[in-house]
């Protein structure tokens, strides 16, 4: 085909893409005026984090009347059963698209596969399915788990090296998520690589199922287990809360001078302003970002694939690490660099207006 006939070709389809999203915006503008809005079935998993309830104001926030949306939300309060339930609800009621944040990631093959046969796409937010069959969710919006705690122990070893502290000097616990949702299976992933690649002796793993109640609970454990402890490593901020809690009340200090008993908390999230100042009080010493503001990135999927676009199969948030002082500036991990935000008030600031707390 001569070149000229094709470039008017694609001219062409691209101008009737258009025309079908200027379409489709008017008669959302219409819908929003009382007539037919496009409904979301959103099943949450729970509320058991300030990262989850800022990520519930986001996707609330998102899919409101104003925006074209009518949102039907399902708190499935950790259980994945309530989960399924939610989502055969929404295949009953015809909903135009499900959006799923799975509490753990296997055993979703069969009412994934329920939906698909009702035709209604699937969008997975925040975490992951585990499948062999990729065509039961239309695409995927969240963070790359294992990434952040590559980073996050990254960082640790760089900062270890500056302090001249050797490896087998570092003993660390872990104080996981709830076992098997992605976000867990990614971070514990992420020390358990750094411990045996840096040498460092990685005493125990436990979950905290991401409460500060559990977190808490578990470190108490640990400290009398393993006196020899200097490093925490908490999958998440309020996991963190629990594990000082538990750190001062048994009398000891968390810091970074771990050759003189201080004890090291990492963490992952940075949603919480009280997060964001332990920071800079040096009661945390890094944190791996999780960002929750998912509501207008599942929004924009959905207005993609309106208009007849398909959207990405996986796409994945960028996220910073924050950090107490300025000792490393940037951590490298797979042969990309990484630079490190060292957490000031005005940093914290920014953050906390950003994730509206
Ligand atoms: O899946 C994201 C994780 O789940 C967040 O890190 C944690 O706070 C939440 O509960």
């Amino acid at each position: 085909m001569k070149k000229w006939l094709a470039c008017i070709l694609v001219a062409g389809l691209i101008c009737l893409g258009l025309l079908a999203c200027e379409k489709k915006e008017n008669s959302i503008q219409q819908e929003d005026q009382g007539e037919q809005l496009i409904t979301v079935g959103f099943s949450q998993l729970g509320a058991e984090s300030d990262w989850r309830s800022a990520n519930t104001k986001s996707m609330k926030e998102a899919f409101s009347k104003e925006n074209g949306y009518n949102l039907i939300f399902e708190d499935g309060q950790q259980k994945q059963s309530n989960q399924i339930m939610a989502i055969r609800t929404f295949i009953q009621q015809e909903v135009d698209y499900i959006v799923l944040a799975p509490v753990t990631e296997t055993g979703w093959d069969t009412v994934l596969q329920e939906a698909k046969e009702a035709g209604i796409p699937v969008i997975l937010v925040d975490r992951m399915v585990d499948t062999d069959n990729e065509d039961l969710f239309t695409c995927f919006v969240g963070s790359d788990f294992e990434l952040e705690g590559k980073k996050a122990t990254a960082w640790l070893k760089a900062y270890l090296e500056k302090k001249g502290i050797a490896p087998e000097e570092v003993n660390v616990v872990n104080i996981q998520g709830n076992l098997g949702a992605t976000a867990q299976i990614g971070r514990s992933e992420g020390i358990r690589y750094a411990a045996a690649e840096y040498g460092w002796n990685l005493l125990d793993q436990k979950p905290g199922d991401f409460t500060q109640a559990k977190g808490k609970e578990v470190m108490e454990y640990f400290l009398k287990r393993y006196p020899e402890l200097n490093v925490v490593y908490c999958e998440n901020d309020n996991e963190s809360f629990g594990a000082i809690e538990a750190i001062e009340e048994a009398g000891k200090k968390v810091g970074t001078d771990i050759q003189n008993g201080d004890i090291m908390v990492l963490s992952f999230d940075g949603v919480n302003g009280e997060a964001l100042q332990y920071v800079i009080d040096q009661k945390i010493a890094c944190i791996g970002e999780c960002n929750p503001l998912h509501g207008p990135r599942v929004s924009d999927i959905i207005q993609s694939l309106e208009c007849g676009i398909k959207p990405p199969k996986l796409s994945f948030v960028s996220e910073e690490i924050y950090v107490h002082d300025q000792t490393v500036k940037s951590v490298s991990v797979d042969g990309k660099e990484y630079s490190v935000t060292t957490m000031t008030e005005e940093v914290a600031n920014k953050k906390a207006e950003q994730f509206g707390n």
